[in-house]
């Protein structure tokens, strides 16, 4: 036991995020030699009164259906299962984390490094904390520390979330909070600082100069499936656009940063969302799909937008006029995430057998990741036509053999590393709520009313009219 011990902690482990995203993750590092037996050990907290094999079994039927299990692969996971052990109590009492503690203690040797993942609702993060804090808290200070991992929903508006880290501030140093948007751990998501800043030819056109407009778009096929309940308090602003989507924006508008250090990128981050204006109510479409209240976890009157098309300025030299277009929903006509740069048009058109398209570059960050460029070229044949057509980079051909990452995968391995760069900042998290407060108030009190739509639909009408009003222009093909 050289390099110590490291105990990661799952809370919450019988619910559906650990179960679907936070054990394969951990199996997949284990797959592939980033937890060695020798040292990991892996327990699951939480209220069921379960014993280890049940929780065993529990996990285990996700990893034998998933697409990648190979042959060979079930020996892994039963080794894999093996290293997790399982301590039931209560998320406010000592009694449960004494014994949480106890059992970390006994079979740890070396430093100790405790890593605890809050797969849990916000409500109880605080006296959680605070019972890591009192009871849990790693022994040695050689080499050994104690962390915790935090998901979203952060809050619901600026004076809750600062609330609550406040309450987790008293408790932790902030270097030992990890507040994870998983957006962050996508391979596309990781790649926007390489393309931004190692490319010369995008360097001097990633500015107002060259750019009309910049779509961040998230699209799901389909509704919120046994989530309304959770859903319908927070709406699609909260879900996905105030951090996933406002993350990626971040990293496509911020400036260069002196250097890859986490604190230097997160930086930047915070100066993009401090530089965002106030968003104007006429620049705001809000839907719901028909058939939302169906769910009997959703009340009959709810006013809860699960589409939005914002659109977000940036006050600043490279930005100024630049719309930042922000779409979200549920149950629209297919699944994708993509960021859209438009270029501006070319004054002087000598091509006047038809009218040039513009350049276009899309980053699609799944499914599948791709990225492409829309450019024009002469029409193959004796005619000088135009014709519009692309560099296509498709990860699944170029990079055939890899396996790209689960962003649940990276951003552990980056907990347990110590990195925080792909993690949101506490000052990083304020501003993004106070971007998004204003309007979430007014559609909690009822002042704004999201526009109904048919599920399959690309959404209401009104979000289309929007994005052309703002510059979009529909580009051909593809
Ligand atoms: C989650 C949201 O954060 O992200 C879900 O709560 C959403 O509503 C999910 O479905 C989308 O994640 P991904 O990685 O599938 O785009």
């Amino acid at each position: 036991c050289e390099g110590g011990s490291l105990s990661i902690v799952v809370l919450g482990a019988s619910g559906d995020l650990a179960k679907k995203k936070i054990f394969p993750a951990l199996l997949h590092l284990y797959r592939q030699g980033f937890l060695p037996p020798s040292e990991v050990h892996i327990f699951g907290y939480a209220r069921s009164k379960i014993t280890d094999e049940e929780l065993r079994e529990r996990i285990r039927g996700p990893f034998i259906q998933a697409k990648d299990a190979m042959p060979g692969d079930f020996e892994t996971v039963s080794k894999f299962l093996q290293l997790i052990k399982y301590v039931s109590g209560f998320y406010d009492t000592e009694k449960g984390f004494r014994l949480l503690d106890e059992e970390i203690s006994k079979v740890e040797c070396g430093s100790s490094r405790r890593l605890f993942y809050l797969a849990l609702p916000p409500s109880v993060y605080p006296s959680v904390c605070k019972m890591i804090k009192h009871c849990c808290m790693s022994k040695s200070d050689n080499g050994g520390w104690t962390r915790i991992v935090v998901e979203k929903p952060f809050g619901k508006d600026t004076d809750s979330a600062e609330k609550l880290s406040a309450q987790i501030g008293e408790l932790f140093e902030e270097s030992q909070v990890y507040r994870i948007d998983h957006y962050l751990g996508k391979e596309l998501v990781q790649n926007l600082l390489v393309l931004r800043f190692a490319n010369r030819f995008f360097v001097p056109l990633w500015n107002r100069d060259n750019i009309d407009n910049i779509q961040i778009v998230f699209r799901e096929d389909f509704g919120t499936e046994g989530r309304g309940g959770y859903f319908d308090e927070y709406g699609i602003i909260r879900d996905i656009i105030q951090n996933h989507l406002l993350q990626v924006l971040c990293l496509v508008a911020m400036e260069k940063p002196i250097s890859l250090k986490p604190e230097h990128i997160r930086d930047e981050k915070v100066k993009v969302l401090q530089s965002v204006l106030s968003i104007k109510d006429e620049e705001v479409v809000l839907g719901q799909y028909e058939g939302y209240t169906s769910d009997p976890t959703v009340p009959d009157d709810s006013n809860t937008p699960t589409f939005a098309t914002v659109i977000l300025r940036i006050h600043s030299e490279r930005w100024e006029g630049v719309p930042f277009i922000i779409k979200a929903g549920k149950a629209l006509n297919s699944r994708k995430a993509e960021i859209r740069v438009q270029f501006k048009d070319i004054p002087g058109d000598i091509f006047k057998c038809k009218k040039l398209g513009r350049n276009e570059f899309v980053i699609r960050l799944q499914p599948p990741e791709a990225m492409y460029m829309k450019f024009m070229v002469k029409q193959p044949g004796l005619e000088m036509a135009t014709v519009q057509s692309e560099l296509d980079l498709s990860y699944r051909q170029r990079y055939q053999g890899i396996t790209i990452p689960e962003a649940y995968e990276r951003l552990i391995l980056d907990t347990i590393r110590g990195d925080q760069q792909h993690f949101v900042r506490r000052d990083e998290l304020k501003a993004a709520w106070e971007i998004f407060t204003p309007l979430l108030h007014k559609i909690d009190g009822g002042q704004l009313s999201p526009i109904p739509y048919k599920q399959g639909s690309r959404g209401p009408a009104a979000a289309d009219e929007l994005l052309v009003n703002a510059g979009y222009v529909q580009t051909h093909g593809y």
